[in-house]
């Protein structure tokens, strides 16, 4: 076992699981939550969930896998032998293959906006204009489809290097330039004229907003933006060394998880005041409004650049850790190699990717539930499958998992002591598991 690969360094393995969490959850969908769910309130009952869910569930996942340094189906057969635990893990495959695929779809968009800012094509319309060309652009077969195989080309040529010349590499470059880039966007954002009008916007909360429907929005928001519930920090930490203090690196990923959502609306909602745009604009916002506002500021060509590169490093380094979980599934438990592996993931994910990049135009009356495949897949992953691996989870580590196994675990074999170790246990057997359970359940039924 000790033959298989680690992170290099710390420092690596910790980029790379920020670099999991930091994605589209957090730039594109967590300023429109807040935007539409009472900006501060939204933003109180969020950080709850991280703590009270968030964080202990990150636990639970790197407790079995630094614990076991084995892919999630080779974990559970080791902590559960003979059990049929194991057998949730085509589960957890099948969930990180859909979120990838519709993932990519919208990171198709990405790739056409970078290459039309870098072109110089973005400048010079209108908000009407803007909204036009993008409903055209997704409604156009041929763009959305090669784009978004080129962007799953290039997930893959990063997964091929492996975990330390590919993963921690990327990830090490990427993330210090994410935060710069969003340091800098927020600062300008700051300059603007409506920036206090934006901010209070983002802070103020207002509770009259916050309805059951909202509270599991939230919920849902954190489980997403944290990469919880799918075995994907799970793999992660199976490539973490013994050294890893398992309960500081996840409080670090969540803060600096939540430290970038809150940057984005930051960025956002100022722009949004000062140049009269409404902020419930939903997700067209990253795409046609902000487009429209950064043309009517000074150096446009610069600061629509910048944002959609920024897009573009945070949801590479996500789909990433997405297609780890299976790349390792298949290559440990089928013997495939890692190449092979890592072929077949994105030869799944180009199918898929490209159907749900399809169901904004030519497959729109494809439905399945009512839902088209886009839709169908991001319902099914998000608010079906993650609560439930989340729930999963907290349990099995909580309750299931030998007592001297999991101390081990957070304690790094009595070499440390986590001062918040009693709260964590506590959280992961009660706390998350109920919680997510009412909220799961009232997703399904409740509305
Ligand atoms: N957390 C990422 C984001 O905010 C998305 C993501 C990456 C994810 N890996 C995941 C979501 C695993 C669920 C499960 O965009």
């Amino acid at each position: 076992m000790s033959e298989r690969v680690q992170f290099a360094t710390r420092v690596g393995a910790i980029a790379a699981s920020v670099g999991s969490a930091v994605g589209l959850g957090n730039i594109w969908r967590f300023p429109c939550e807040a935007g539409e769910h009472g900006g501060g309130a939204f933003l109180l009952i969020y950080l709850a969930c991280v703590l009270l869910m968030g964080i202990p569930v990150i636990v639970a996942e790197f407790v079995i896998g630094r614990g076991t340094h084995r892919n999630v189906s080779g974990a559970l057969q080791q902590l559960a032998p003979g059990k049929k635990f194991h057998w949730l893990s085509w589960m957890w495959i099948t969930a990180s293959l859909m979120i990838l695929s519709f993932y990519s779809a919208v990171c198709g968009w990405i790739v056409e906006y970078l290459i039309q800012a870098a072109s110089g094509h973005m400048s010079g319309l209108t908000l009407e204009q803007y909204h036009e060309r993008f409903n055209a652009f997704v409604a156009n077969p041929w763009r959305c489809s090669l784009w978004t195989v080129l962007f799953l080309l290039i997930n893959y040529y990063v997964l091929r290097h492996g975990v330390k010349r590919g993963i921690e590499r990327v990830a090490n470059v990427m993330m210090p330039l994410l935060f710069i880039i969003l340091i800098i966007l927020s600062v300008k954002a700051l300059t603007l004229d409506k920036a206090a009008e934006g901010i209070r916007f983002l802070f103020t909360p207002d509770f009259s907003k916050i309805t059951p429907r909202v509270v599991i929005g939230a919920m849902g928001q954190a489980f997403f933006s944290l990469s919880l519930g799918l075995s994907c920090l799970l793999t992660y930490a199976s490539y973490f060394n013994n050294s890893n203090r398992l309960v500081r690196s996840a409080t670090i990923i969540a803060v600096l998880d939540t430290v970038v959502a809150v940057l984005a609306g930051i960025v956002i909602f100022p722009a949004v005041f000062t140049y009269g745009m409404t902020p419930q604009e939903g997700p067209t916002l990253v795409f046609e409004v902000l487009p429209a506002i950064f043309q009517q500021m000074t150096g446009s060509y610069v600061w629509n650049l910048l944002f959609f590169i920024l897009l573009f490093f945070a949801s590479l380094t996500s789909t990433i850790s997405m297609s780890e979980i299976s790349i390792t599934f298949f290559s440990e438990e089928y013997k495939m190699s890692r190449n092979g592996a890592t072929a077949l993931n994105t030869g799944i994910a180009v199918v898929f990717g490209v159907l749900c990049a399809l169901s904004f135009g030519v497959l729109n009356d494809l439905r399945i539930f009512g839902l088209t495949l886009f839709e169908l897949f991001d319902f099914v992953s998000s608010n079906i499958l993650l609560p439930a691996g989340g729930i999963f989870f907290s349990l099995f580590v909580g309750w299931y998992v030998d007592r001297r196994f999991v101390r081990d675990q957070l304690t790094n074999f009595s070499t440390v002591t986590p001062r918040v170790h009693g709260i964590i246990g506590f959280c992961m057997r009660w706390v998350a598991p109920v919680a997510i359970t009412i909220v799961f359940l009232y997703g399904l039924f409740g509305h």
